[in-house]
């Protein structure tokens, strides 16, 4: 069930979509994203307990240059400003996370009066200036009192996020009606888990890193029902899962695409790095039975119930995309990677661009899960800094971000469903093991000073989402041409 629809246009048209050009169905979700940890900073304000985060920054060398979260953007103290800036961009929707630790300092127990009260401040915030605030309850902030009693090792985290969904739904749900259970799970359990780059910073056996992602299914289910029995109004409800995407090098062979099909529903690595072992126990309720193979004897004990709880409805499928992975049809029928051409366009953390993974992302994960699609996440981390004239200039990001928008226009007029695009970044901000060295953001932060500055993609991005898309086909552009039908 989704009331998306609602909006999109008539039931000739359900996508509202017109044919050629590039405007979006009516009612589509414009957004940008942050997460609580990469922008709040204030870690010792009103209350607020430590995360594996605060604790992983401590660590001597996990860190580029030393850096921390503790300031941040500051926009702990910054919001209304940010907010400004926000609607300046005519922004209608703003994706951020709940610090899990402002809420419950310890990770138990009742909820913290002045943490509730900020994300109180801010949704007002957010609605007076007319955006639709979409919170995300889990972007990798633990509190560290939990990670000290096992984390998501230990089978009661499923009960802690439980109760600490519950006491943000009971404070928020009278203005928030957009949630998102967990973010990108395959990256805390593979990063933070097995390689010990990101919080908590363990290295973990396979079987302890699958039973941390059983756990996290199961919290994720449980965090849905704790929505959908508190909520004081309708809600929206998905998750923000990582989203793997192979795409075919040949769209116009059946077959190649099938490959490519396969390859994006395969589980085939030890990093995590797939849609289905996350995706098929939240949508179908059990677990793929490749990766029951390839895991082997791996696989957690599953108790009854287990596999039931994981598998709650939901509204949408939130998914995270920045860039996929080309393949052929190899001679034994099965996908083959294709390297890049020398040369290829990439971001500054050396990702390739590939904008067909906004068309093939959304297609295969609505065909596999049938539910309408949020892009959760995309965006690109440039070398930006002010010009001698004091301008940002990125169009590198606006290069990536018309592209990708256009893919998905495309997979949006082959018939996908996709109710939302939420940039990553709404600003830059603190990323991660990469500190402040890698600039996601629409907004250019001084970090010194803690100046804004709107990039040139900022305005870029106001134009797009004034004329529903319609500035994004670049002028004589042909009408998009779709490769397949949905
Ligand atoms: C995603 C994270 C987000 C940000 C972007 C660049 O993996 O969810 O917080 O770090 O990558």
């Amino acid at each position: 069930m989704n009331d998306y629809s609602k909006q999109n246009g008539s039931t000739n048209n359900p996508r509202g979509v017109q044919g050629g050009g590039s405007v979006f169905p009516r009612g589509f979700l414009w957004g940008a994203g942050s997460s609580s940890y990469q922008i709040e900073g204030a870690v010792n304000v009103d209350g607020r307990g430590p995360s594996v985060w605060d604790t992983l920054c401590t660590r001597s060398g996990a860190i580029v240059g030393g850096h921390t979260g503790d300031v941040a953007c500051d926009h702990y103290h910054r919001f209304r400003d940010d907010v400004a800036l926000m609607k300046s961009m005519g922004l209608k929707s703003y994706r951020f996370s709940i610090a899990w630790p402002r809420i419950q300092p310890d990770g138990v127990g009742p909820a913290n009066t002045k943490g509730v009260d900020f994300y109180r401040r801010l949704t007002d915030c957010l609605l007076e200036a007319g955006i639709r605030p979409f919170v995300t309850l889990y972007h990798w902030d633990m509190p560290q009192a939990l990670q000290n009693r096992g984390g998501w090792l230990n089978r009661e985290s499923v009960h802690w996020f439980s109760e600490y969904t519950r006491h943000v739904v009971t404070a928020l749900s009278d203005r928030v009606t957009d949630w998102i259970t967990i973010n990108e799970p395959q990256i805390y359990i593979n990063l933070g888990h097995n390689q010990a780059k990101h919080a908590p910073g363990l290295a973990m056996s396979l079987r302890e890193q699958l039973l941390a992602t059983h756990h996290t299914l199961m919290a994720h289910g449980a965090s849905v029902m704790a929505i959908r029995g508190l909520a004081k109004k309708p809600s929206h409800v998905g998750w923000a899962p990582v989203g793997r995407v192979d795409f075919p090098v040949d769209p116009g062979s059946p077959e190649c695409v099938a490959a490519a099909r396969a390859n994006t529903f395969a589980v085939d690595n030890l990093g995590h790095w797939n849609n289905t072992w996350f995706g098929d126990p939240v949508i179908f309720g059990h677990y793929p039975e490749d990766g029951l193979k390839y895991y082997g004897a791996a696989v957690p004990k599953i108790e009854p119930g287990d596999m039931e709880l994981m598998k709650q409805p939901l509204d949408f499928y939130g998914v995270n995309i920045y860039s996929g992975a080309p393949v052929r049809l190899g001679a034994n029928g099965k996908a083959e990677a294709v390297a890049h051409a020398p040369g290829h366009a990439r971001n500054a953390l050396s990702w390739p661009i590939t904008p067909e993974c906004l068309y093939w992302g959304p297609k295969f994960l609505y065909e596999r899960y049938q539910l309408p699609i949020v892009i959760t996440e995309n965006g690109m981390t440039n070398l930006d800094s002010p010009d001698v004239d004091g301008v940002v200039r990125d169009p590198q990001r606006i290069d990536y971000t018309r592209r990708h928008l256009l893919a998905l226009h495309r997979a949006i007029a082959d018939g996908v469903p996709v109710n939302g695009y939420f940039h990553w970044s709404i600003m830059d901000n603190f990323e991660w093991a990469e500190g402040y060295k890698d600039r996601f953001g629409m907004i250019y932060v001084d970090f010194v000073t803690q100046e804004r500055k709107l990039k040139e993609s900022a305005h870029w991005y106001r134009e797009v989402i004034a004329t529903n898309g319609a500035t994004l086909a670049p002028a004589g552009a042909a009408a998009p041409t779709s490769a397949a039908k949905v």
